[in-house]
């Protein structure tokens, strides 16, 4: 695992979004997964920008996103499909039919998940894969005790992560959805190339559990450590907890003006 160390907020999403852009840049036919969440709204401020200033042919590029809530909500503006047209593909010259999220309004959860995992293999695979980190430890919505071995599947969310994700249903956690389509541990153990994006105090803790703790399937982000090639991008504040030992080994990434 690489750890990048950012000074701040910013500079940590432009980073990351610079990564994504290189991504696109480098492969015409990049296969991209994505997230989610408060943290990365940023990250795709950046992306958009970098595509307008310098714009890449996204005619062969595919992406897959991570996870969306289960039941009708997928078909609303609570959804995360709402979200990434929101706040990405609408902005971006790629094609809708080129973006994937789990259905999470299906009536048949078996064989829709069965299908997401077939697509992600016809398009060749996941190139590079962004991750956020949930207060449990989840990446995607692999909660605690998800197997390092799961796959796309229909999972219940934990009472935290329905906290964590409240302020899109009104700050009420009974509001938001209990189950979720995620793709699993091994899904995302496949990607060719993670990366993982923790900013602000609040997740100090749980990037400290993640990097230097036990592997577990408590903390579903400690798989990472069996990834072959996985970065963590942190911001200071979410590196504040971390060992000294584990700074020495970190890169130090200069501010963004
Ligand atoms: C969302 C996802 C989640 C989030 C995580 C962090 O697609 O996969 O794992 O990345 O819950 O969310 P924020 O950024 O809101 O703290």
């Amino acid at each position: 695992m690489k750890l990048v160390i950012a000074p701040d907020q910013d500079t940590a999403c432009a980073h990351v979004a610079d990564m994504l852009y290189t991504c696109c840049a480098q492969n015409p036919a990049a296969v991209l997964g994505l997230a989610t969440g408060r943290t990365m709204e940023r990250v795709y401020g950046h992306l958009v920008r970098r595509m307008h200033d310098r714009p890449v042919n996204l005619a062969g590029c595919t992406t897959f996103n991570l996870d969306e809530y289960c039941g009708p909500v997928a078909r609303t503006a609570q959804s995360y499909r709402a979200y990434m047209q929101h706040h990405l593909f609408r902005h971006l010259d790629i094609l809708p039919t080129q973006t994937h999220l789990p259905p999470g309004d299906t009536d048949d959860v078996t064989a829709a998940c069965a299908r997401y995992e077939t697509a992600i293999r016809a398009a060749g695979g996941i190139d590079l894969q962004l991750l956020g980190i949930g207060h449990t430890g989840h990446i995607g919505f692999n909660e605690p005790l998800s197997s390092f071995a799961s796959r796309t599947r229909r999972v219940r969310l934990a009472p935290a992560t329905r906290t964590q994700n409240a302020e899109m249903f009104g700050d009420c956690p009974d509001d938001v959805p209990q189950h979720a389509l995620t793709v699993g541990v091994g899904t995302i153990l496949e990607t060719r190339r993670a990366v993982l994006l923790a900013t602000g105090p609040g997740k100090a803790a749980i990037i400290a559990r993640v990097t230097e703790g036990a592997i577990s399937p408590m903390t579903s982000a400690s798989a990472l450590h069996f990834h072959p090639d996985c970065t963590f991008v942190l911001d200071e504040d979410a590196a504040m907890d971390l060992s000294d030992e584990c700074r020495w080994m970190a890169e130090f990434i200069p501010p963004r003006h």
